[in-house]
């Protein structure tokens, strides 16, 4: 693996990779993989690595702390970072770059327009009570990022679904021929998902964050019976009564963002395309999770045994 901390580095070893590998294989192009991340590594990070690493001829992950997505008040300066443990992380997964860039790297002063993210799906949800505009900032850094990484293909986890919707909506725009791929959301045993924050919790607020998927199973399971909108009360009540503050708990369509139709009724096919979305504080740790509305239990497991997990745990 490589370790790049510079756009020139990047450039060397991406012409290098890319040589090397048109010598052996003549015939094929080279398809770069790319996996934008904030480090802090884990196993919902690696399974995104682990699915570029399969489908790519060069993979690119990249670490970088982006200030223009923390708001004011926002846990910029406290996000954890540990460089040498994301490496020895990487180290360990077929990444062939590390891409760890500098602030200037990233935002040259010649260089300050930013990317605004469509309203429509960024104004709700996490757009509408986090402070700022977390989503202009998302939008600005991958864009910078596709047009110094180049890639074919790029990774991005459902656990951010309205992340991943805005990247969509700004990569069919300014970079129409780049593919997005998504992977499914990473869950610990007792279902919480992963989380770079999932760090700042305290045994008991761990404890207690295990009522984000609880509430959302019990409106998956409630929906069918109650309907959407008592099913969500339910849902914000088990919230609550784990001591969680909730900032919302909503259904919505699941690629346009928008609210589910009041009164529509809750059969299997009315809820298709819906999306259970979820941001609640323990204590200050804010954590979201996202799943489809279907009856279905939550689809996503816990890692593979036998995955880099014990990596995790050194
Ligand atoms: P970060 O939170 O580090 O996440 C990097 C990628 O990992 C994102 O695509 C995210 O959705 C995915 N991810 C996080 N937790 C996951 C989990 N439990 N299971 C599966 N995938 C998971 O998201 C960001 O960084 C930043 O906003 C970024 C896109 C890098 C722009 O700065």
């Amino acid at each position: 693996m490589i370790t790049c901390r510079s756009n020139s580095e990047l450039r060397t070893a991406l012409e290098a990779l890319s040589s090397a590998g048109s010598m052996k294989e003549s015939s094929t192009k080279t398809k770069v993989g790319f996996i934008p991340t904030m480090g802090s590594l884990h196993e919902g990070h690696l399974s995104l690595i682990s699915q570029a690493v399969a489908d790519s001829s060069i993979t690119v992950a990249s670490i970088f702390v982006n200030p223009t997505q923390f708001g004011p008040g926002e846990d910029f300066d406290a996000y954890p970072r540990n460089q040498r443990r994301d490496l020895r992380l990487l180290q360990g997964t077929g990444v062939d770059i590390a891409f760890l860039p500098s602030v200037q790297d990233i935002y040259p002063a010649a260089c300050s327009t930013p990317i605004l993210a469509a309203p429509s799906l960024s104004s709700c949800l996490c757009g509408d009570t986090r402070p700022g505009s977390h989503f202009d900032g998302v939008a600005t850094v991958v864009d910078r990022l596709f047009r110094i990484v180049a890639p074919s293909t790029a990774w991005f986890g459902e656990k951010d679904w309205q992340q991943l919707q805005v990247i969509r909506e700004m990569a069919s725009t300014l970079h129409p021929a780049l593919e997005i791929k998504s992977g499914l959301t990473v869950r610990e045993p007792d279902g919480l998902a992963m989380s770079s924050r999932n760090a700042y919790l305290t045994p008991t607020q761990r404890f207690q964050a295990r009522a984000v998927p609880v509430a959302m199973q019990a409106v998956r399971q409630l929906t069918p019976t109650l309907g959407i909108s008592a099913a969500l009360e339910a849902g914000r009540s088990v919230l609550l009564d784990a001591g969680l503050a909730c900032e919302y708990l909503e259904v919505r369509s699941a690629e346009t963002l928008t609210s589910y139709p009041h009164g529509a009724s809750a059969t299997p096919q009315s809820l298709d395309g819906l999306r259970l979305f979820v941001a609640a504080r323990v204590g200050d740790v804010r954590l979201i999770d996202n799943a489809a509305l279907t009856y279905a239990h939550l689809t996503e497991t816990a890692p593979a045994a036998g995955s880099s997990q014990s990596a995790l745990a050194a």
